[in-house]
């Protein structure tokens, strides 16, 4: 395969995807500083000068809160970048590989979504990524979205990692028990990723449009800390509201996806959540790596 760009090089998923699919072409990962995703100017130039094969879009504005404050900057990155790098994979004959997240829906389902399902995003986040989605889909560039929800992994900024830190510094944790969702390794996404372009780029365009990729099961934010530090005697963690945890930017009650599209179309599943966070934890952060101790 000729080379594969991925933007947001230096993210929990980036980093991994890096990586990951480093076995199927020469990777040119690129970092904030590398390709600033808010100049679409910068956009072009990169994939011209690249001249990839596979586009996959790791960059993200993914500060949800700061987001509300930030309203242009979160639209810029999120909204309008996809939609430039799906005009410019387009324009090359290249293959995009999008994410966004389940934060595009309001929550108020009782059951996974679906692909189709009306998004109704709470916040500016989640208009945001919603505006990116619609950007890639417009543009008729070969692509495929893949939604994904609750990204953690050893390295970054993530609910785990703060978990774990919390637990070091306090005798109790109190951690909101009405959000139910799934959380996913971005290792595990990263190694889907992977073994889908494995199938070479033109099976997988033959396969473009919207999915949601997600590990099996769900639990509140409150259950899966308490999953994190279970083997952590001392962390007490307390079950609290969203109302006792105000936040600036409104967060989804119920954002599970259905993934019945993905699993039939690709034929395989992620693993259920707490088998992937067992291996997690025995992993090393450097996914070069892999697992130790396990
Ligand atoms: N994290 C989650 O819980 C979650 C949930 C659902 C979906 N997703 C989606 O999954 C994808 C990967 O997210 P992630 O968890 O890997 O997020 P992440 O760890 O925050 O990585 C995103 C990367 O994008 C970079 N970035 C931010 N602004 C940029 C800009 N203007 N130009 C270039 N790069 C920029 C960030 O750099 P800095 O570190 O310098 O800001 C960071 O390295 C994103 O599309 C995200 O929306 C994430």
């Amino acid at each position: 395969m000729a080379a594969i760009l991925v933007t947001g090089a230096a993210g929990q998923l980036g980093c991994e995807l890096v990586h990951a699919l480093a076995p199927l072409g020469e990777v040119v990962g690129v970092d904030r500083a590398q390709l600033d995703l808010a100049d679409p100017g910068a956009i072009v130039a990169t994939v011209r000068r690249v001249k990839p094969a596979l586009i996959v879009n790791a960059g993200a504005y993914t500060s949800v809160d700061l987001a509300e404050k930030e309203p242009a900057l979160a639209e810029a990155v999120n909204g309008v970048a996809p939609g430039v790098l799906a005009e410019e994979a387009k324009r090359a004959g290249a293959l995009l590989v999008h994410w966004s997240t389940d934060y595009v829906f309001d929550g108020a389902a009782g059951a996974p979504y679906d692909e189709d399902a009306p998004a109704r995003p709470l916040s500016s986040y989640g208009r945001s990524k919603l505006a990116g989605e619609r950007a890639v889909a417009a543009s008729g560039a070969r692509a495929l979205v893949f939604r994904t929800s609750w990204v953690y992994g050893r390295r970054g900024r993530n609910f785990l990692l703060t978990m774990q830190r919390l637990a070091a510094e306090r005798p109790e944790i109190r951690v909101v028990d009405d959000q139910t969702g799934v959380p996913n390794w971005c290792r595990d996404l990263a190694r889907a990723t992977a073994r889908l372009a494995s199938h070479g780029l033109p099976w997988l365009a033959e396969r473009g449009g919207l999915y949601h990729m997600s590990a099996r099961g769900s639990t509140t934010w409150y259950g899966f800390a308490r999953a994190i530090l279970a083997g952590v005697a001392s962390a007490r963690v307390v079950p609290i509201t969203s109302a006792e945890y105000p936040t600036p930017a409104r967060r989804p009650a119920y954002g599970v996806l259905g993934t019945a599209r993905f699993e039939r179309t690709f034929g395989f599943a992620l693993p259920d959540w707490h088998t992937s966070l067992a291996e997690c934890l025995a992993s090393d952060p450097d996914p070069a790596m892999g697992a130790v101790g396990g």
